[in-house]
């Protein structure tokens, strides 16, 4: 059985789990502890240390995947939203496999989503244009293309109107802030696929995040040409995309990120 270790790490929690390649299950308890305050980059990296020793009891040949909530480069961290500014520009694959002594994968956490949606959930059987969003802290978003992953968008930081930086307007954290009711926050929303509709013609959205456990209360809300639907891997889709972008990569030394998987299976690519 292919398995692979996946890890996400986010602004509050940092999850870990062993994963099953071929069923996009876990195999292993799923181990979560707290983000470290401040989220600084070697706090992290501790964390993910212990839930690695916690993993690899069961496994310590299985490829390992990290996702992040940043634009990931070759393996360095571009940016900063919602965490840290000490990731700007960090060599952040290279700080991870010094400090764990294994090899990994580092990757954006909606990538890792989306990818994993892909592969084994709400979008499993589209092989158009998916875009999945993820809203939380901000929004996250990935396009998938035929399975293809087309790595870093940030659609969460369009802007629109009168808003610059629309996941400031837009997330869960800001409906949760302001105590926007459903239909105001679906308001939000309702500008925000249009837009991404008008840009992109989409054939689905799959909308992921923590909030996507309520998506009968604003989903139904939205009036859209393109089919919106909740993310179906819920909390796992991190670490199951992560684990499995990191088996896909394994063999491919600096090449990380997903951009090795456009070379793979996109003749014309670099
Ligand atoms: C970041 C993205 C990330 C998203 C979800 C945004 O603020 O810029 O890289 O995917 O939040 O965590």
């Amino acid at each position: 059985m292919a398995q692979a270790i996946g890890i996400d790490i986010g602004g509050t929690g940092i999850k870990g789990g062993l994963v099953d390649l071929d069923s996009g299950e876990l195999v292993s308890d799923r181990i979560k502890h707290a983000t470290p305050e401040g989220g600084e980059p070697d706090d992290v990296v501790a964390v993910v240390r212990s839930i690695l020793a916690e993993l690899s009891e069961s496994d310590d040949t299985a490829p390992i995947g990290v996702c992040f909530p940043a634009v990931v480069r070759d393996g360095r961290t571009m940016s900063a939203a919602n965490v840290s500014k000490k990731w700007i520009g960090l060599a952040a694959e290279q700080l991870f496999e010094g400090s764990l002594g294994r090899d990994i994968t580092f990757v954006n956490d909606a990538d890792a989503a989306g990818y994993a949606e892909s592969e084994y959930g709400a979008a499993k059987d589209q092989d158009g244009l998916v875009i999945m969003t993820t809203l939380g802290t901000g929004i996250g978003s990935a396009i998938i293309y035929r399975n293809l992953l087309v790595p870093n968008a940030e659609l969460g930081h369009l802007d629109i109107g009168p808003h610059r930086d629309y996941e400031k307007y837009a997330s869960n954290l800001v409906r949760e802030k302001k105590e926007l009711s459903w239909k105001r926050w679906a308001g939000r929303l309702q500008t925000y696929y249009t837009t991404l509709e008008r840009l992109f013609s989409p054939d689905l959205f799959i909308v992921g995040g923590g909030v996507s456990k309520h998506a009968e209360e604003f989903l139904p809300l939205l009036q859209l040409e393109t089919p919106i639907v909740a993310a179906t891997l819920r909390n796992n889709a991190g670490i199951l995309g992560a684990a499995s972008l990191a088996a896909h990569g394994s063999g491919q030394r600096r090449t990380k990120g997903a951009e090795h998987l456009i070379r793979e299976t996109n003749p014309v690519a670099p």
